[in-house]
């Protein structure tokens, strides 16, 4: 039996989410839901189901839904996806939310709580672990390869000129550099940040609105320190991230999510290079390997607790993100 799937938000990402399920044969896309009319019907006409225009419409019409994906955005990209996701979860939805889960704490925590009280699964695409570059590395971590972990770096930073709000670099990107440094440190105790509006010719001040470079330290609950930058104002020929994970017996570097992946044993020279495990060439292809995750899990009808990027982890690294607005905004270290 296929996994019925509905999407809802038709835009560029609602459209990559189809994409996925439509060249997964233990998928079929049953139903589209967008409140701009013609997006749903055009993808309506592409993916062979029906359109809907809203998800209130979508649950009258009785068209069996297994799970579903939340393709929204709204302000900061998160805003619009509180709404329809309480609908699909209050309908005993399984829903796979686009990031950032919120742009508002309470909101987050509204959803993760209806999932947990529905005991349905909740998962977010935070697909930039979701790499084979990225489980070999967590192996190894796994298999006591690096020692015990001392230090995480990350940077993340893609060019990006958008100015919708103050906080829109960190809300909206961010989560993705968090939840990978959760993936290999666990939770966060401690962060301090500082952050940098870049110029801009025509901004208030010849600034951007956006506080588009960021730096923050970071201290896990287990001990681990790290350390993120963050821009908007620097990526392209730099690559997209770069991921330090540094222990006492040795290191890795990640590059660029699933395109390289170096080892440096710390008392040896004798270093190992792997590029493009599995395979996998660029970011791009993070969607289908998180999506299509998302789909076996429910397949699998595996607990809601084993979810992997589960609702709850989005809403950790958005509370880690909320501590570093806190940071700046009092000048102090903040304590989650
Ligand atoms: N995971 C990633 O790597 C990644 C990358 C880029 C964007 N995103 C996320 O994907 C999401 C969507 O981005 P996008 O660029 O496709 O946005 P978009 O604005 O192009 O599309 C969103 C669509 O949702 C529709 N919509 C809004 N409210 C609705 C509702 N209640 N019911 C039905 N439809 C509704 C809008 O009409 C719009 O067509 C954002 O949250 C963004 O942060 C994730």
């Amino acid at each position: 039996m296929p996994l019925n799937v509905a999407i809802v938000g038709m835009g560029n990402i609602g459209n990559t989410h189809a994409g996925v399920y439509q060249k997964n044969p233990n998928c079929k896309i049953v139903a589209v839901c967008d409140i701009i009319k013609e997006r749903a019907d055009k993808a309506a006409e592409r993916y062979g189901c029906p359109a809907f225009y809203s998800v209130q419409d979508m649950l009258k019409s009785g068209i069996q839904i297994d799970a579903a994906s939340m393709c929204t955005a709204g302000v900061e990209n998160g805003g619009d996806h509180y709404k329809p996701t309480m609908e699909l979860l209050g309908a005993g939805i399984p829903v796979l939310g686009e990031k950032p889960i919120s742009n508002e704490i309470a909101k987050a925590r509204e959803m993760v709580a209806l999932a947990k009280q529905k005991n349905l699964r909740y998962g977010i695409n935070l697909n930039h672990r979701f790499t084979p570059a990225a489980l070999r590395a967590k192996q190894w971590v796994e298999a006591g390869r690096l020692g015990e972990i001392n230090i995480i770096n990350m940077t993340m930073w893609i060019n990006n000129p958008n100015e919708s709000s103050p906080w829109f670099h960190i809300r909206a990107l961010h989560p993705h550099s968090l939840d990978v440094m959760r993936y290999f440190g666990g939770d966060v105790e401690k962060v301090q940040a500082f952050f940098k509006r870049g110029p801009r010719k025509d901004g208030p001040g010849g600034r951007r609105v956006c506080w588009s470079n960021v730096q923050v330290n970071m201290l896990f609950k287990n001990g681990i320190i790290g350390h993120l930058t963050g821009s908007y104002d620097a990526g392209g020929s730099y690559g997209l991230e770069r991921l330090e994970v540094v222990g006492s017996d040795a290191r890795f570097v990640l590059l660029d999510a699933c395109e390289h992946l170096y080892f440096y044993p710390r008392f040896s020279r004798e270093t190992e290079t792997y590029d493009y495990i599995g395979g996998m060439m660029s970011f791009s292809e993070t969607f289908g390997s998180r999506i299509n995750k998302w789909v076996e899990q429910n397949l699998q009808k595996v607990k809601p607790e084993e979810i992997d990027a589960s609702g709850e982890d989005a809403l950790k690294v958005q509370l880690v993100i909320e501590a570093i607005i806190e940071s700046w905004e009092t000048g102090k270290v903040v304590t989650l």
